[in-house]
Order: C-alpha cells, then structure tokens, then sequence
C-alpha cells in the first residue's frame, strides 16, 4: 500500500471547525463512531487479534510500536512499512472521507493487530468471547490530562479543548470523548482478572523499558534474543520515534492534525501536569481523586 502520505484524507470541515461530538450509552464520542455504532458493537474479534487498549494519551502508538517491533523480530525496515494507523485497526475509528477501523479489520490478514480506546463496557463483546489478548497501558492521570488537552487543540478530529480551565473541568466530569478516565482505568483493571489482559504503566515503561517490553513479549508468545531486544528498545525510544514519520503522525494532512500547534510527539515524560496545575487545582484535584479511586486497587501514584 502506498499509504505514506494522506493528501486524499480530509474532513470537509471550515477553518476551525472540529468535529461534533454525541454519546453512546454516556459515554461522548465523535459522531462519526457513533452514526456507525451498530457496525462496531458487532464487530466479529478472531481468536488471534491483538488488541491494545488505552484511554487516549496513555501511551498507544508506543506500545503498538513495541508490539509491531515483537512481531516483526525487531525489523526496523519492517516496521516502517506503513504509518501506525494503516498496521493497526481503530476499531471505532471513523472519518468522514476514510474507511472504517471495522472495514480497516475486515480487510487485514490474521493475526491483526488492533487498537481501542473503549472502556470495557464499550468493548466489541466478540474480543472477550473469543478470548481475544488484549494490553491495556494506563497513564497517571495528571500527565493523562495535560496530554490530552494538547491533542485536543491540535487535532481537528475532537471538540476544541477551551481554556485549560474550561478543560480541567470537562475532564474531571468525564465530558471528554471515551468518558472519564477513572472509569476506564477502573473497569479495565477489573477485568483483567477474568480476561487475558495484560495491564501495563506508562511509568513503568518509561522507567525500565526493557522490562515491559519483555513483558509485552512473553505475553505475545514470543522468544527474542538480546540483540532484537536492544533494538526495539532503542527503536521505540521517545526521541528516535518522535523523528519516525511512520510512527509521529506527520503523515496526516495538517488541516487534521496541526503539529504546528502541538507535537503528536510533544514531551513522552512523566510529571509534566506540574507545569499546567495550579497549586490549588491539585488540591481539589487530589481530593477528587481520593474519592473516585476508593473503590479499587490500582496502585498509582499521583503526586510523581
Ligand atoms: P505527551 O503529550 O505527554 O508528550 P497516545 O499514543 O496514547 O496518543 O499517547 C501520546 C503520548 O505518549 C504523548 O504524551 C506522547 O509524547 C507519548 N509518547 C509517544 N511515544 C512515546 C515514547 N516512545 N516514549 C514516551 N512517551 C511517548
């Protein structure tokens, strides 16, 4: 597929106008997902997808760096076949002037791989009967937010963030499209218990990525050496990433994705909310916390 470059994708918006936004089951999303919810609810999972989940922003197009890495055995040539959106479905992905995510997967080779950013009870139940292995990277939630705040204002394909006041109360109320984050951390941590995911940190991986890495790869049923396992470390680096046209999204026309007013690639560090949160925002911000993460056991820290 010569699909390097995207001339011929384009949203028919005006300057400045984003896509509109609706819900499905409460739970906002562009309402082109949801003008083909029904399509996507059915879609049909195969027992060997790969699926990788996240809320946005936790670090998705790193993790299906890693995992195409895995599979390709460290090719890097490989690997730069196509842009991150062309070698991984998004299930309910849609775009006005593009195919589906569905139609995406429908027309992939087994053993597809995939990406959603659905909370659990919003996932194709196909994935879960058919025992589809799924990893799910959760990010702390104060970097989370501000990374999304940014993607917001670049990408035409979301609503416009507003201040960042105005998007600090949006976010905490869950009127971010894919929902509040607390819920989508929490359900997925839940499943994992029942299901074959694999929950991974943010943290984690920027801290040791080796480490992780070896866990995405034991749990693809894959055995590599040292030396495919150098590379994809260093392959899948912030700083060697950020300059991969297949992996920072600079393929997309800009009328979609302004890199000019954010990065897609835009720091890869933990920590960075504390340039963003006001001294008193963090308070309120951490009392709310307290109170919405009572209820489970997963184990973040949120004042690094
Ligand atoms: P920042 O906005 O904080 O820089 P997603 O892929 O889920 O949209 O997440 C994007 C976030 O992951 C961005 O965070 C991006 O910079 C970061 N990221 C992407 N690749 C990374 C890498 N190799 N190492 C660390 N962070 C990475």
């Amino acid at each position: 597929m010569a699909l390097t470059k995207m001339k011929h994708l384009n949203l028919n918006l005006k300057k400045n106008e984003r896509i509109g936004v609706d819900y499905i089951k409460g739970i906002l999303q562009p309402t082109p997902t949801c003008d083909i919810w029904d399509e996507i609810w059915n879609f049909q999972a195969k027992p060997d997808d790969l699926l990788i989940s996240t809320y946005p922003k936790a670090g998705t197009t790193w993790t299906q760096e890693i995992v195409d890495m895995i599979q390709n055995d460290g090719n890097i040539e490989k690997c730069k076949r196509a842009p991150t959106h062309l070698r991984f479905a998004f299930i309910e992905g849609k775009l006005p002037s593009l195919s589906s995510g569905v139609e995406q997967a429908n027309a992939m080779p087994s053993p597809r791989k995939l990406k959603t950013h659905l909370p659990i009870q919003l996932l194709p139940p196909s994935f879960l009967e058919k025992g589809c292995k799924i990893i799910y990277v959760a990010r702390n939630v104060k970097d989370n937010l501000v990374s999304y705040y940014h993607f917001q204002k670049m990408n035409a394909a979301l609503p416009d963030p507003g201040t960042w006041e105005e998007y600090f109360e949006d976010f905490l109320n869950g009127k971010v499209c894919w929902g509040s984050w607390y819920d989508h951390v929490k359900g997925w941590w839940e499943a994992k218990d029942k299901y074959p995911i694999l929950y991974l940190f943010y943290e984690d991986m920027k801290e040791n990525p080796k480490h992780e890495i070896q866990k995405i790869m034991e749990f693809m049923g894959k055995n590599l050496d040292e030396d495919a396992l150098d590379k994809i470390i260093y392959h899948t680096s912030f700083d060697i990433m950020k300059k991969n046209p297949m992996a920072n999204y600079t393929t997309i026309p800009g009328e979609i994705m302004d890199h000019s007013v954010s990065l897609f690639m835009r720091k890869g560090t933990v920590g960075d909310w504390k340039n963003y949160f006001t001294v008193a925002q963090n308070e309120r911000f951490n009392e709310i916390y307290k109170e919405k993460m009572a209820d489970t056991t997963l184990p973040f820290s949120i004042d690094d």
